[in-house]
């Protein structure tokens, strides 16, 4: 009898079913976008309800169309957008403010006065995290404090906080009729509320952000053989199957990408751009800008930490170029577009659209497109936007080699840019290593179901999912150093263009 894994995946801009089989190929999938929200300059809010509808959507369709009924899935697991935040009724589901987005600037005056009162690292020891417009907790802040709804509701102890996976698992389990209230380890480190060391919120920071503990999820394992709940018989799995993995989007790639020891590292160009390093079971401090966070945790067993460099801007900049700038129709036409010229033509863009993150930290940057001349033509506009994404993991690389001490050999890379050749080609130029595309791109989805299936013995453990990785293609550094060198310093006098631009 065969039977299959499911793996639902809340992104920033859309939300898919994907349906896997023993061998991790997947059989079935699909996919609906959600709007994305932006009341002012800087601010990025989604629909929680219009992303639970898409979910429902989004299983049944994959099981539609497959043919697949809900009860031979063994085994779902939710990887999702960290950071993006709701806050809704426990009685009734509905949440009292869209989903405040990771991407979201307005909790600057937040952060900056907690930077004020303790320094940008006073959380860093606990939380692996600099404060930072980027992480949930002061965004859990930002709504109790603006909607009087949500703030009389979590004194009362009738507000629920959580995360995407927190949000979908409530609803898949029941929602108000007994859905789980859960989050994992990874999501619950990018809050800036959870111990990373003990694995469980913080007191001390929960008050000082003024969030009352009663809202928030319990934390679990990523995988978890006791399950986080079932789904519901009128739910549209249409069949109780077991809930039992949770992962953030970037640290399921880098499970999917199998990079289960230390020193292994995965890349992953998404709507952002995330670098993941394993570190093993300690967790290493950061001097260099990046986050220390919890990589994954199976059941009982000691968490997996790595080191990550994020990037806020990669798959986001191109999609700017097409709906903000119309250069392109298609996301997929930048590469035609770029490739119609050799270089750059002396042009930089840097997408600092609500501040840098790692490893500068400077929510007072903002995006610039640097160096144009009466030369430069949209071709060399598209290059420089493609570049982009290759030069911010350029950085991240350079921080991650000082701060484990140890130089990246390789790097598996992943998510939906690496189809675009000439990124690929041009990041190995840079990092100067063999960059290595794998089988099965999917990674993000393909991790959590990995994550589900062995809570469930579906996979026997971590060196049987070893054993199915295997390469696509390596794009191996080709370019000429002296080039490489004039290039790099034309990124940097860019990045600097973008600081303090906000007073
Ligand atoms: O931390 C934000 C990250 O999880 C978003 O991932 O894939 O939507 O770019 P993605």
């Amino acid at each position: 009898m065969t039977e299959y894994v499911g793996a639902v995946d809340q992104g920033t801009t859309s939300t898919r079913f994907i349906i896997f089989d023993h061998n991790g190929d997947i059989v079935g999938f699909d996919q609906k976008e959600h709007r994305q929200i932006f009341a002012k300059p800087g601010w990025v809010e989604h629909d929680p309800m219009e992303i639970w509808e898409n979910t429902k959507k989004v299983i049944q369709g994959a099981l539609q169309k497959t043919g697949i009924a809900g009860h031979k899935i063994k085994a779902v697991g939710v990887t999702n957008q960290r950071e993006t935040v709701v806050v809704w009724d426990r009685k009734t589901g509905r949440p009292f403010h869209n989903a405040v987005v990771w991407q979201c600037a307005r909790t600057d005056e937040i952060c900056q006065k907690l930077i004020r009162d303790g320094g940008q690292d006073r959380f860093r020891k606990t939380t692996g995290l600099p404060v930072a417009t980027y992480f949930s907790g002061p965004k859990i802040q930002w709504i109790l404090d603006n909607v009087p709804e949500a703030k009389k509701a979590a004194l009362a102890g009738d507000a629920m906080f959580g995360t995407m996976d927190t949000w979908t698992i409530w609803n898949l389990t029941g929602g108000p009729n007994g859905g789980a209230h859960v989050t994992d380890v990874t999501n619950g480190s990018r809050t800036l509320l959870m111990d990373i060391n003990t694995l469980e919120w913080s007191p001390e920071i929960l008050s000082i952000l003024n969030i009352p503990a009663s809202g928030l999820p319990r934390i679990r394992p990523s995988s978890d053989p006791n399950f986080y709940g079932l789904t519901t018989k009128d739910g549209p799995m249409a069949a109780q199957v077991p809930v039992c993995a949770a992962l953030g989007d970037q640290q399921a790639a880098l499970f999917g990408q199998t990079c289960f020891e230390p020193g292994e590292a995965k890349n992953t160009y998404g709507t952002g751009c995330f670098l993941l390093l394993n570190t093993g079971t300690r967790p290493v401090a950061s001097t260099h800008g990046l986050i220390t966070t919890p990589a994954y945790q199976l059941g009982k067993s000691s968490p997996v930490y790595a080191l990550e460099g994020s990037i806020a801007n990669a798959g986001a900049l191109v999609q700017w170029v097409r709906d903000n700038l119309g250069l392109i129709k298609d996301a997929r036409e930048i590469e035609a577009l770029a490739s119609l010229v050799a270089d750059n033509g002396d042009v930089y863009c840097v997408p600092a659209f609500s501040g840098l993150f790692a490893p500068y930290w400077r929510s007072d940057a903002r995006g610039v497109i640097a160096g144009l001349t009466r030369y430069a033509n949209k071709s060399h506009i598209a290059r420089a936007v493609l570049e982009a994404t290759a030069y911010q993991a350029l950085d991240i690389v350079d921080a991650m080699n000082l701060d484990s001490g140890v130089a990246l050999t390789s790097l598996k890379v992943d998510g939906g840019m690496v189809h675009n050749r000439l990124l690929m080609q041009f990041q190995a130029d840079l990092l100067k290593v063999p960059v290595i595309v794998p089988r099965v791109t999917e990674t993000t989805a393909l991790g959590t179901a990995y994550a589900a299936g062995l809570a469930v013995g579906f996979w026997s453990g971590t060196a049987e999912l070893k054993a199915k990785w295997s390469i696509q293609t390596t794009f191996s550094p080709a370019m000429d150093e002296a080039e490489r060198t004039k290039r790099c310093a034309g990124w940097k006098k860019a990045v600097e263009r973008t600081l303090n631009w906000v007073d």
